[in-house]
């Protein structure tokens, strides 16, 4: 397993160019499942996440041909209906064809993704919402398995806005028999992606954005000519804010600064001067971090996604600042590798009370999961001396190239095999 070492202490500065974006990629590539018709798809990141993705479609039936970061897929039949334990354990994302599946072939069988390290995660909204178009749905030895003659169009009110029930079941209802409308629907970017794509493949889906979302069931849809994923706002915001905590001045070409709001706000409340234009967003960096508080909020709240990279940049502020997590139950795994480099937090239920130091100091440490990595690859980034971040195999799921990306913008970070 590789690791990454890094060597603090430089500015970060220079251009850098965001990727397409993970967490669109996946629900519009499962939602190639829907189309008869030939999908081009761009702007795909190379991730391992979108491998899996791959595989999984691969598994069902599809036919992928991939030039970099532009796909075409034909699903012209299913080979099977069933995503095994062995591709959903390692990406709880593949539940993302739970919906095409029912939707276009009537049945689906998919291993039910198990506990994850930012919390329970369950599925139930996805279920309750599919049982509701008029689903059969049973779970037994590790997997939930559907049936469906014809969904049903119907009104779905989510006690949560979660972003992939929301994408299942607009998916879902595309191809339902009927109207169905969603309430309290999730209103992030991706989402608004999934269904410009679906749209552009021939659905009729309005008020996507807004937390009701209206699905005119079609009988059948052909395919996208040409779609490009929208680019990623989490990579962005991470690269945002290594500005920030190098002291530095970093350009982001391709991101949309209206996905940051929430972050660009924080970022300008703690003194980081932030420059927009039509093709990016700069940020630099001053000597003084100042203190600000936080508090995780589904969108256009501050993103989950972000908190993370954050704790690494407060730990450093000038006065105290408090963190507070609402969307996952578990994720403030990161704290206590932060505190290895020197950080001082104080941990109350999802709450994290951080009180600035004036460095922090290289340490060997392990990731956790996806953005915790993130978050140390920053504190790694600004501390004095070495540090060296395990299990890096999480940051490939969710960050292109990385170490090239911070090398080029005079970062030292470098990969090693876990024996060199
Ligand atoms: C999506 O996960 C993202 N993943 C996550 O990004 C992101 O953190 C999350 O949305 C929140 O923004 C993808 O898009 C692939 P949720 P998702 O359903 O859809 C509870 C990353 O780092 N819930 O909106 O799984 C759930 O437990 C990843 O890129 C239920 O209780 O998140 C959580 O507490 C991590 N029952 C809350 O809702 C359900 O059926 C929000 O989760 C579904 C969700």
């Amino acid at each position: 397993m590789d690791k990454i070492r890094i060597k603090g202490g430089n500015r970060l500065k220079g251009e850098v160019q965001v990727s397409g974006a993970k967490n669109a990629a996946l629900p519009v590539l499962a939602a190639t499942l829907l189309g008869s018709g030939e999908q081009r798809i761009s702007n795909i990141p190379d991730l391992r996440d979108v491998l899996t993705i791959k595989r999984l479609l691969t598994h069902l039936g599809a036919e992928i041909e991939a030039d970099g970061q532009n796909w075409t897929v034909r699903m012209s039949a299913l080979k099977q209906c069933e995503a095994p334990y062995e591709l959903v354990k390692t990406m709880r994302a593949s539940v993302l064809v739970l919906g095409p599946l029912t939707a276009r072939f009537g049945e689906a069988k998919v291993s039910l993704p198990g506990g994850c390290a930012i919390g329970a995660r369950p599925i139930n909204l996805h279920l309750a919402g599919l049982e509701k178009m008029g689903a059969e749905i049973k779970i037994e030895h590790g997997y939930v398995s559907i049936k469906a003659n014809r969904l049903q169009g119907a009104r779905i009110y989510l006690d949560l806005p979660s972003v992939t029930a929301t994408e299942n079941l607009m998916m879902a209802a595309t191809l339902a028999d009927g109207v169905t409308v969603i309430e309290n629907a999730a209103r992030e970017p991706e989402v608004t992606d999934l269904a410009q794509f679906l749209n552009r493949c021939g659905a009729r889906i309005r008020g996507f954005g807004t937390d009701v979302i209206t699905i005119e069931g079609v009988d059948s849809i052909d395919g996208a000519t040409k779609f490009g994923i929208m680019p990623d706002r989490i990579e962005a915001g991470t690269y945002l804010t290594a500005a920030a905590v190098t002291r530095g001045d970093i350009f982001i070409r391709g991101c949309n600064p209206r996905h940051l709001d929430a972050v660009l706000l924080k970022l300008r409340e703690i003194g980081v001067a932030i420059g927009e234009d039509p093709d990016g967003v700069r940020a630099t960096g001053t000597a003084r971090i100042g203190p600000a508080d936080i508090t995780t909020l589904p969108y256009p709240g501050f993103p989950t996604d972000m908190q993370a990279q954050f704790m690494a940049l407060l730990s450093l502020c000038e006065g105290s600042s408090v963190i507070t997590e609402t969307v996952f139950e578990n994720r403030l795994t990161h704290v206590a590798e932060l505190r290895r480099m020197g950080a001082d937090i104080n941990i109350q239920g999802n709450t994290a009370i951080i009180k600035g130091v004036r460095r922090l100091s290289g340490a060997p440490v392990m990731a956790s999961d996806l953005r915790a990595s993130a978050c140390l690859v920053l504190a790694g980034l600004a501390a004095e001396g070495e540090t060296e971040i395990s299990r890096v195999y999480h940051l490939d799921r969710g960050y292109e190239h990385l170490e090239k990306k911070f090398s080029n913008l005079g970062g030292e970070v470098t990969r090693m095999k876990q024996n060199s």
